[in-house]
């Protein structure tokens, strides 16, 4: 009985959707390649998640949620490779985190993306995209 009742909780809590408690936005950092007919790798990292690499094609995004409030400190910084460019930097940190919440609850938007003259961030108060940072030549 004690093991039905923890895999009947293990279920519900697995199958329940994404959702902060009520004092904690939530966060989506979602990132894409918005380059034509180019394939970007991509790996982001916390101190605790690595969320591993990722290749994107022309159009492709993936993202990442969690749950955060002003004193924890999240940090997740992105390495971008294309070709023989390179960048890295922070996609989400105390700053952003101000910037990216607007109210939308759990689902706060952090979107970044991979152009061809550099790496963007997407304003969702202006709605328009806004660059951020250059493409450096690959070092290795
Ligand atoms: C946080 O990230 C943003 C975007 O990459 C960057 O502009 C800012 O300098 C970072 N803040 C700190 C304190 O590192």
């Amino acid at each position: 009985m004690k093991n039905f009742f923890f895999i009947f909780l293990t279920l519900y809590v697995s199958s329940t959707t994404f959702a902060c408690i009520i004092w904690t936005p939530g966060f989506i950092v979602k990132i894409q390649n918005l380059i034509p007919n180019s394939i970007i790798q991509v790996h982001c990292k916390s101190k605790d998640d690595d969320i591993g690499d990722k290749w994107l094609t022309y159009n492709e995004e993936f993202h990442f949620k969690f749950c955060e409030n002003e004193l924890s400190g999240t940090l997740f910084f992105c390495h971008w490779y294309w070709d023989s460019k390179e960048q890295v930097f922070d996609v989400f940190n105390n700053t952003m985190q101000f910037i990216c919440n607007i109210e939308y609850g759990d689902n706060n938007p952090c979107n970044w993306a991979a152009k061809n003259d550099g790496l963007y961030f997407y304003d969702f108060t202006k709605k328009v995209w806004g660059k951020q940072y250059e493409w450096k030549p690959r070092s290795i």
